[in-house]
């Protein structure tokens, strides 16, 4: 089963990427799971040409490929301006039609500096895959306070209780696509 986790920014030092990297870990710690990162700082700027729609680039291609081969997708959902960011809503927008999102399980874990830990982003962001006809991993995963979670020397979530609801949510998201599968 392959999962590939997004980073929902591009932002240089952004600690979604940090996180989306954690996540990738405890899919790896699981059976007979490969794992792909897909961090929006390898959009380059082909993406924003407007010709990227219709007459995608090979680079384009080859970014959009690695998402359709997905099993599942754990998206790491930044909170900007009470939102998600505009990148990942730009990525969406070159996936091809129905089958970027059509039956494709997704999870969500928001990150915010916030108290709202993350909730308006991660909402905004399941009507648009929800719109697309994903199967929504019902067990988010909400993160606030984001400056003061992470342990930057080990590179990871500091509170033993986020890694252990980090790791669940892994688990729990291959069990619910093993059970969309049977
Ligand atoms: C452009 C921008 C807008 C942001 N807007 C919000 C916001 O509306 N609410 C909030 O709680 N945090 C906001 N933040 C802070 C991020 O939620 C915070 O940096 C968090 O760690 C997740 O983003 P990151 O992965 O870029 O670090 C914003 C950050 C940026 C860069």
């Amino acid at each position: 089963m392959k999962i590939v986790v997004v980073c929902g920014t591009n932002r240089d030092g952004a600690l979604s990427r940090m996180l989306a990297k954690q996540a990738q870990s405890e899919f790896d710690k699981l059976d007979d799971i490969d794992t792909d990162l897909l961090d929006m700082n390898e959009l380059g700027a082909e993406f924003l040409g407007p010709k990227a729609y219709k007459e995608p680039t090979p680079e384009i291609t080859a970014i959009v490929d690695r998402f359709l081969a997905a099993d599942g997708v754990c998206f790491i959902v930044p909170e900007y301006n009470g939102s998600y960011p505009g990148i990942l809503k730009l990525f969406v927008d070159m996936l091809p039609f129905p089958e970027g999102f059509d039956s494709r399980p997704c999870s969500f874990i928001g990150l915010a500096a916030g108290q709202f830990q993350g909730l308006r982003a991660v909402e905004h962001f399941q009507q648009v895959a929800g719109y697309r006809n994903a199967h929504i991993y019902p067990r988010r995963l909400f993160i606030g306070n984001s400056f003061k979670q992470f342990d930057f020397e080990k590179g990871k979530l500091s509170d033993d209780e986020l890694c252990q609801r980090l790791s669940q949510n892994a688990n729990g998201f291959v069990q619910y696509i093993k059970a969309l599968k049977s």
